[in-house]
């Protein structure tokens, strides 16, 4: 795993001197290189600059890079902004972690950026594309990434006086990144290293550095006297027995915080009702939602927020045994309710309503719960959007806008009273934790987490609280198109949690 806060850094100064590779981000058209870039330009390096840009060659195209050697001048980079009037923050955080995916050509030289009017936004945007794309995991290679340390020396330059509040900037970028990056970490992690008690004890340990940050663990017997029938009835077939930990920052605080839910399955064989073979590996990412409530309070933690939030993960392993749930079985949650198992492959959705009902202790201003909980909602977004639903209209667009905000898609989807009833209608038990058909699966999956969602103060005839969820199974992991990671788990939604937690109450 690696090391929490370890993150490329990056300072900034107004200085012209050019340590290493001088990165030149350009618009597209871009035809000679801007007055503001010339500055101490070895002649050769620039003329070689103005000949391909001249000639074409290179283009400014979004997210482009051309590496060029100007003999005893040094090396340049340019790298596309695209058009100049579609260039906002989202493109030069694209064209930020484009530099570092290209950074084998740089290999062991120090970087110097240096641009050409831009906003201390975008200039800070581009530290936090690079922050983000610097990242891999080769926890368990002989052979490490080698050039990590040469990479590490980033500089960026800006105009005299503007360095205070661009080096804040990107200080809280690089904060926000490392919760980005503890998020990965957990996800790429395997699934025989990475199991509930192997996460609990790294929450523990993790929340050692912190004196405003509390980890509580309820523990597998702890969650049987309690009740926590979803948590346990998915855990039990496991060696590795489940648990539930939550997180509390800043606990003292007075009123009402933020509080995330995390589904935390380890390994999702489906159970009883056993997946298919092809790409069941990937199931070590269904701890997705749990990974993405930790690498928030990370995120928080380190840029020094002061207010209350709450996380809840719901951490189990799903197994087939001869001590697993089996389909037809009948569970009691933390709820009260009883809910028939007719798949026990829909286990995340168990383990929430555990989690949801939890939630409520803490009064909470609101919940959102993060799930990598349906295959369906893969089906309805592909890998390009988070599916949400919420409870509340308004909530459900801040959390939209909040995700635009940062470059990370969350769809609004429908919550609707049919796909409710669909759930409720068991012979049996109170519940169902399967829909009728396939059809609508992520939404039926979204309606049966509704009924967890308790009212305030668990008042039955009070008003529910807040609440959204969103289905990160297609987002957590496998975006091709998503700039800011190479492979692997992409650590989604820190960023959109940390905006919207911190905007809050603006
Ligand atoms: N973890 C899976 C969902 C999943 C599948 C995420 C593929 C990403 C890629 C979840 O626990 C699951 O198996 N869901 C079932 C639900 C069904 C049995 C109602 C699914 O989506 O098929
Ligand atoms: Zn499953
Ligand atoms: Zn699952």
């Amino acid at each position: 795993m690696g090391v929490i806060g370890e993150e490329m850094q990056i300072s900034v100064s107004p200085s012209h001197n050019i340590d290493g590779t001088l990165v030149l981000p350009l618009f597209e058209g871009t035809d000679i290189v801007p007055e503001a870039h010339a500055t101490g330009l070895h002649v050769a390096l620039k003329g070689q600059i103005n000949r391909v840009l001249a000639e074409g060659d290179f283009k400014g195209k979004a997210k482009s890079t051309m590496t060029l050697f100007g003999g005893e001048g040094g090396k340049a980079m340019l790298v596309g902004l695209g058009k100049e009037e579609d260039a906002d923050a989202h493109a030069y955080r694209k064209a930020g972690a484009a530099v570092v995916a290209a950074r084998k050509k740089t290999h062991g030289t120090d970087l110097t950026v240096r641009f050409s009017g831009a906003s201390i936004d975008c200039m800070g945007a581009f530290a936090e594309g690079m922050l983000l794309r610097d990242y891999s995991y080769d926890e368990y290679k002989m052979q490490k990434e080698e050039d990590k340390e040469a990479r590490r020396s980033v500089r960026i330059t800006c105009d005299e006086g503007q360095e205070d509040e661009l080096e804040a900037l990107v200080n809280i970028h690089s904060g926000v990144a490392s919760g980005v990056h503890l998020s990965r970490d957990l996800g790429n992690c395997p699934p025989n290293d990475m199991y509930p008690e192997a996460f609990s004890d790294m929450a523990w340990e993790w929340a050692k550095q912190y004196d405003n940050v509390e980890v509580t663990i309820i523990n597998y017997e702890h969650a049987m006297k309690a009740g926590m029938g979803g948590l346990v009835a998915v855990g039990m077939g496991s060696s590795r027995k489940p648990c539930m930990v939550i997180f509390e920052m800043n606990k003292e605080k007075p009123g009402r915080c933020p509080l995330l839910v995390g589904k935390g399955i380890t390994f999702d064989t489906g159970g009883i009702s056993l997946k298919p073979g092809a790409n069941m590996d990937e199931m070590k990412y269904d701890m997705g939602g749990s990974a993405t409530v930790f690498g928030t309070m990370q995120a928080l933690a380190s840029t020094g927020y002061d207010g209350k939030v709450v996380g809840i993960t719901c951490m189990a392993e799903n197994m087939p045994a001869a001590n697993a749930q089996r389909p037809g079985d009948v569970i009691t949650t933390l709820s009260g309710k009883t809910i028939e198992v007719l798949n026990t492959d829909a286990e995340g959705r168990l383990v929430l309503s555990d989690g949801l009902w939890k939630a409520g202790e803490f009064d909470p201003e609101f919940i959102i719960d993060f799930a990598t909980l349906t295959g369906a909602c893969v089906v309805a977004l592909g890998h390009e959007a988070t599916g949400l639903w919420s409870n509340d209209d308004d909530f459900r667009t801040k959390i939209h806008e909040a995700g635009n905000a940062v470059d990370e898609l969350a769809w609004p989807m429908p919550l609707l009273p049919a796909f409710e009833k669909e759930m409720t209608d068991s012979k049996i038990a109170d519940t169902r934790n399967l829909g009728a058909g396939r059809w609508g699966g992520a939404n039926t999956a979204a309606a049966f987490l509704k009924q967890f969602v308790p009212n305030r103060n668990y008042d039955e005839d009070g008003e529910q609280i807040t609440w959204a969820h969103m289905d990160i199974a297609g987002t957590y992991w496998g975006a091709k198109t998503n700039t800011m990671v190479g492979n692997g788990a992409t650590g989604i939604h820190v960023r959109t949690m940390y905006h919207l937690i911190t905007n809050w109450n603006n």
